[in-house]
């Protein structure tokens, strides 16, 4: 559809129209010139009046293309109108000349080729271009005879023949540059994933074992403290380098979330979000719906983040003592999750310029819809809505 789009802009753009309309123009004023009648053969009462009827169609269907674009009914059909016009045109001044071999054959054989450019309409064309150059054989069959009938039939055949061999090809090129896009889009996808896999590793390798050394060397010398600030310091380090493993976990098993497949990503939060919780609060994740549904790396990762802020939100701000997780994967995932605490104020989301403001970004990057407001009875429910058919491939919301 995008690479008709891009010829359909082309073919319609302010030089080929222009163009168009000059050639339209010469062949209308042509017999006003002294021109050998044996090649042109055609008159200018003809002529002028189908020139400016064409050069007028040709201008209002770029007109409205311009306006309403390619899938616009009225564009098809003016379109349409214009191979009808066009073939009536040249096969008019043909018959008009009576002459089998006329000039004007030059014009009709670059209206089919245009026309096979684009590789659409293939069927109407060649059901107008066949009518009509069967009408022409039979004006000639009638005024010169069968030997300029068959002389006309094949001419108009040869061009009818390149028609079909050219909107073929089109029509095969543009499904080549479809699958090529796609497969350019899966590539990506994939690049990405791996090397979000590579980050991951690096980080846990290299960051982890850093971070981990740091710790057991501390421990050694926390044992040489003899005061109890010395002893309150090196605890106070210990715990900030725990945070920090933890920390560089979470972004680790964030970024290993595109290549997940769904269980694994249920059971993954699961984990995590017991571990959020610690035995501050209890969690029941439940996952339902079809579980081999095609997921977007992206889709995942930013359904773990979620879930997390959620979790997080529900114990730090709500002091909650239970949050009930569900996940459902149809012709949409919805995340829910309810919790027990506080409550939340109803413009919370709106007002937020934190983790609620993020979730918003996030869902509405995929095309989904996302609430958050107090549930009847207390606490609050947090709801999110993402539509996976209409979901864009290459949206890639990662921050
Ligand atoms: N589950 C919840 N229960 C109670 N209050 C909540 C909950 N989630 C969010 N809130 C409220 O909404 C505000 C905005 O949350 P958020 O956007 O996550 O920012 P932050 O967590 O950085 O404060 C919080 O400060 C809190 O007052
Ligand atoms: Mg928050």
């Amino acid at each position: 559809m995008d690479s008709q789009a891009a010829l359909h802009r082309q073919i319609r753009g302010p030089a080929a129209t222009a163009a168009l309309v000059a050639i339209i123009f010469g062949f209308a004023v042509a017999p006003l010139f002294p021109v050998d009648q044996r090649v042109l053969g055609y008159d200018a009462w003809l002529s002028l009046p189908l020139g400016v009827v064409g050069a007028a169609w040709t201008l209002s269907t770029g007109l409205v293309f311009r306006r309403q674009g390619l899938g616009s009914p009225l564009y098809a059909a003016m379109n349409r109108g214009e191979t009808v016009l066009f073939s009536t045109i040249c096969l008019a001044a043909i018959c008009q000349s009576q002459n089998p071999a006329s000039a004007v054959w030059v014009l009709h054989f670059g209206h089919v080729v245009t026309c096979g450019t684009s590789g659409g309409e293939r069927r109407y064309n060649l059901t107008v271009f066949t009518v009509a150059s069967a009408l022409a054989t039979g004006y000639f069959a009638l005024v010169r005879g069968p030997a300029a009938a068959g002389l006309v039939a094949a001419i108009a055949g040869v061009a009818i023949y390149a028609y079909a061999v050219m909107s073929g090809t089109a029509s095969k090129l543009s499904e080549i540059i479809a699958q090529r896009d796609r497969l350019q889009a899966e590539l990506t996808a994939v690049t990405v994933s791996q090397e979000r896999a590579r980050i991951a590793r690096d980080l846990h390798d290299g960051v982890g074992a850093e971070l981990s050394s740091l710790f057991w060397q501390l421990q050694s010398l926390a044992a040489t403290a003899t005061t109890p600030e010395a002893r309150a310091s090196f605890d106070g380090l210990t715990q900030r380098i725990t945070q920090s493993t933890d920390e560089l976990r979470n972004v680790v098993w964030e970024l290993r979330a595109t290549s997940l497949a769904w269980p694994e990503l249920i059971a993954h939060l699961r984990t995590r979000c017991a571990e959020l919780a610690g035995d501050v609060a209890t969690v029941t994740l439940e996952a339902s719906g079809d579980e081999a549904r095609e997921i977007a790396g992206d889709v995942r990762m930013n359904v773990a983040r979620i879930v997390q802020e959620a979790v997080r939100n529900a114990i730090h701000h709500g002091r909650a003592r239970h949050l009930a997780i569900r996940l459902h994967l149809g012709e949409r995932l919805v995340v829910e999750v309810d919790d027990d605490g506080s409550g939340i104020a109803p413009d919370a989301a709106r007002r937020s310029v934190g983790g609620l403001r993020n979730i918003d970004v996030r869902v509405k990057a995929l095309g989904g819809t996302f609430t958050v407001s107090p549930r009847e009875g207390g606490g609050t429910r947090l709801r999110a809505e993402i539509p996976l058919a209409l979901m864009p491939s290459s949206s890639s919301v990662t921050g």
